[in-house]
């Protein structure tokens, strides 16, 4: 079967933060119990598939990607019993699961890092990166060097935070580990898999930038691709691949790779018309002789929320720490957005909601430093407050905090703001005119749109316009509204105003002549 007619090729995929979602029991954090009780939510919301970041049992120095035990989950979010049976739930509503694998790196809680730090002489110290001395110099993406000392004065590498050793991929029983995580979680019916930091996992430690695209990960893809398709649910792969070079990212996904990986071009792209216009059709022309298809995402749960970003007189994203700068314009973000997820949902390929950005969700910049959790704040030494601020519990019900997300009176592990009153689910659920409702409509009509290529049209500066079967997408990025002709033929507006004004968006139907 070739990736283009599984069916990745056009779904929308929703990402549930489980801690962030919806709690339960009420101690604050989200888990399982939240997440079957909304599972109607998302049937409603109309996306194809669920991908959960990770669920498993973890200490949650890195809220989860730092797994201890990739075969159980995590007592703080549920049993593995309840997970199979929400997987079992979403699979008769429809829904597709798709769950977060964390290969680069484990828990230093893992009991093989603890077998290897027991003793120096144990076989498990081969399954890391152990050193008498660090053997380069390269940097842990959270700040600070990449290599910190084990208690017996040996070093080890951990391309994230300390407490996230590195798995040493050349080692067979690293492979074996892997393969029996996929089978247990195929078994039990997943549909696919996220992958986090793919480029990472094989490492030459003589090079300067030897800790991602080594060509042996390739081979690995390709064992892991046999294993997923010997199930009949024939398991998806999609790769996190922050790789800005199109000719190395398309080797992941030959056809005996990965399914999918993340454009992070698109989301990285600033509100520019020419500039995003060259992302897609670079994203479209990676893609198309690989015949994979493209993926689509604006937010998730490492960068700031669209509705912020577009705000911000930078619209683009980077990892940099936020400096003072003018307080974003949530109203112009807003706008922005809601143009943006039509743009989203009308191009060819699969497209990803990130949890709350169907509720338009600004990044919360003000959370008090006592409350933050990510170790980039510390690692940073206390300059990059992290991303905390896009993982704020969602906000479901009610006129206060906790707003839904867990019982009365319980206190959500971060501080929700007060103005999110009025971005509940339940209040925008009966408004027309509410990014929920925009979302809900977008996705309805999305599945009744025939595919096809995407065609551009001529089309004003700063504008963008391109059409596909019989279907057309304008998006109006410039300063000067765009008279529309024909309101009959309207299938979707971004915004109730005459014409297409700036920062607005609309789906038209192909004119009978
Ligand atoms: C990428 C994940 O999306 C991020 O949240 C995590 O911190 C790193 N990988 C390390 O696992
Ligand atoms: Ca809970």
């Amino acid at each position: 079967m070739s990736s283009s007619t599984t069916w990745i090729h056009d779904a929308v995929i929703y990402q549930i933060y489980p801690r962030s979602f919806a709690d339960g029991n009420g101690d604050g954090i989200g888990d399982l119990a939240g997440i079957r009780a909304r599972l109607g939510y998302l049937k409603t919301l109309g996306v194809d598939a669920i991908w959960f970041s990770p669920w498993y049992v973890s200490p949650m120095a890195d809220a989860g990607y730092d797994v201890a035990d990739y075969r159980d989950i995590d007592p703080l979010f549920g049993s593995l019993a309840e997970a199979e049976t929400l997987i079992a739930e979403a699979h008769g509503l429809g829904l597709k699961v798709i769950v977060d694998i964390v290969p680069n790196h484990c828990s230093s809680a893992h009991p093989l890092f603890q077998a290897a730090l027991r003793d120096p002489a144990a076989p498990e110290r081969d399954l890391f990166y152990f050193r008498d001395n660090p053997a380069n110099e390269w940097s842990s993406h959270f700040g600070g060097p990449a290599w910190s000392q084990a208690p017996d004065g040996s070093w080890y590498l951990h391309m994230f935070a300390p407490e996230q050793p590195d798995w040493n991929w050349d080692h067979p029983r690293v492979r074996e580990e892997f393969d029996a995580t996929l089978r247990f979680w195929l078994d039990r019916g997943v549909d696919g898999f996220r992958i986090d930091v793919a480029d990472h996992l094989v490492k030459d430690l003589s090079a300067m930038d030897g800790y991602r695209n080594q060509e042996g990960v390739h081979e690995i893809y390709r064992e892991w691709r046999k294993v997923a398709e010997s199930y009949p649910q024939k398991g998806i792969f999609v790769g996190e691949l922050w790789d800005p070079d199109p000719v190395s990212f398309a080797r992941y996904l030959r056809p005996d790779e990965l399914h999918t990986g993340f454009n992070f071009a698109f989301l990285a792209c600033p509100w520019d018309a020419a500039m995003m216009r060259e992302v897609i059709t670079l994203t479209l022309s990676t893609h198309q002789p690989i015949n994979a298809p493209a993926t689509w995402v604006l937010s998730n749960h490492d960068v700031v929320r669209h509705v912020t970003r577009y705000g911000r007189p930078d619209t683009g994203h980077n990892f940099l720490p936020l400096l003072d700068g003018p307080p974003a314009d949530l109203a112009l973000g807003t706008r922005r957005a809601r143009a943006a997820a039509l743009l989203m949902l009308a191009l060819p390929g699969c497209a990803y909601v990130y949890q709350g950005e169907e509720l338009g969700l600004p990044e919360v910049e003000d959370l008090p430093t006592h409350v933050l959790q990510d170790p980039r704040w510390v690692r940073s030494g206390y300059t990059d407050r992290g991303r905390d601020g896009c993982r704020v519990p969602l906000p479901w019900s009610g006129t206060n905090p906790p707003f839904g997300f867990g019982p009365a009176g319980s206190t959500p592990w971060l501080p929700q703001p007060e103005s999110w009153a009025k971005l509940t689910a339940e209040a925008q659920e009966d408004d027309p005119g509410s990014m929920l409702s925009l979302y809900r409509a977008a996705l309805r009509l999305r599945r009744t749109l025939d595919g096809g290529p995407l065609e551009w049209l001529d089309s004003p500066e700063g504008v963008l316009a391109f059409k596909r079967g019989h279907h057309t997408c304008i998006i109006n990025l410039s300063a000067e509204t765009l008279p529309l002709d024909g309101d009959e033929h309207v299938l979707l507006k971004s915004i109730d105003e005459p014409g297409l004004p700036p920062d607005a968006a609309v789906w038209v139907k192909e004119r009978v002549a």
